[in-house]
């Protein structure tokens, strides 16, 4: 199927540490590596590995940083025709600390460079793709790609990945077929657990089919009957590496629904899918183990 994802790549800066540092602390790194990153092309490779056909909308600077960011989308077989060149930015960069002791990934993110906006989105006709996957930045922006897609294409699937609370991101939400909620964005609503966070957002959007990962405890997923249902996690052999754990189990949802798969098997292949990744470095998924 034709998959086409809006939102960012950046560069990741990865030091992995025995244990997370205190503040002024100095400390050495067990291991360092330089990848691409960004949640929209996170989610893209893993759907391209399953087989799909992959372009993202995005934005680059033109840097020698974006190198690392190109070559790997193109080794993953991601159309980027629809890239918009940005001349006097620096590529978005994450400096990436991922602790040995409980395999958490702390972020720090700086970025320059201007989003993608609705004006470049006019470039995109959706009718060429079945599904159209959004990140919940920019909202303003985002609220018209959304509107273009959906009063214009209602037969093209879209979802919106909402990861964090962004002022206007409340006008994003009546709109997708397919809505995914971070554990952050759920506790930034005072919801202490996904069920009740997913039942509050229910009222946004009464058709649309909504999930919610919450780490080690699994995913939730809330249909438009009103089922909700829970898949506990798959915990690796070693948890090595979380960083993208959610953007590989949105690419297992989406990957699930373009198949017509059931709903049940649809939240167990994006839950197996995320704890795979969990327990390797990347996004290079060996699908045989699905
Ligand atoms: C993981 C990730 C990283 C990136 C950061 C951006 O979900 O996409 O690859 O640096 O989040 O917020």
């Amino acid at each position: 199927m034709r998959i086409l994802s809006v939102g960012i790549a950046t560069l990741d800066i990865i030091n992995t540490v025995a244990a997370y540092p205190s503040e002024d602390e100095e400390l050495r790194a067990l291991e360092h590596r330089v990848a691409r990153g960004g949640n929209a092309t996170n989610t893209l490779v893993v759907l391209s590995q399953l087989g799909h056909a992959c372009s993202w909308a995005g934005t680059i600077a033109d840097e020698p940083d974006s190198r690392y960011i190109l070559d790997d989308l193109t080794r993953y077989g991601i159309d980027l025709s629809h890239l918009v060149h940005h001349a006097s930015s620096k590529v978005p960069t994450s400096y990436v600390v991922l602790s040995r002791e409980n395999a958490s990934r702390s972020i720090v993110h700086y970025r320059d460079l201007p989003e993608y906006s609705a004006k470049d989105f006019n470039a995109v006709n959706p009718v060429e793709f079945d599904w159209i996957h959004f990140e919940g930045r920019n909202p303003t922006e985002t609220l018209q790609m959304l509107q273009r897609v959906k009063e214009g294409f209602p037969q093209v699937g879209c979802s919106l990945e909402v990861e964090k609370p962004r002022d206007g991101i409340d006008a994003l939400l009546a709109l997708p077929d397919v809505l995914f909620f971070s554990k952050v964005f759920a506790e930034s609503r005072g919801h202490a657990d996904a069920a009740s966070l997913l039942m509050a957002m229910r009222e946004c959007n009464p058709r649309a089919l909504l999930f919610c990962a919450w780490g080690d405890e699994g995913a939730w997923m809330l249909k438009a009957d009103g089922g909700m249902q829970h898949q506990p996690a798959v915990q690796p052999a070693e948890l090595v590496d979380t960083l993208g754990a959610g953007d590989v189990f949105n690419a297992g949802v989406i990957d699930g629904l373009l198949r017509e798969n059931s709903y049940g098997q649809v939240l167990m292949q994006a839950v197996r899918l995320a704890g795979i990744k969990c327990g390797q470095v990347g996004f290079g998924i060996n699908t045989g183990a699905l």
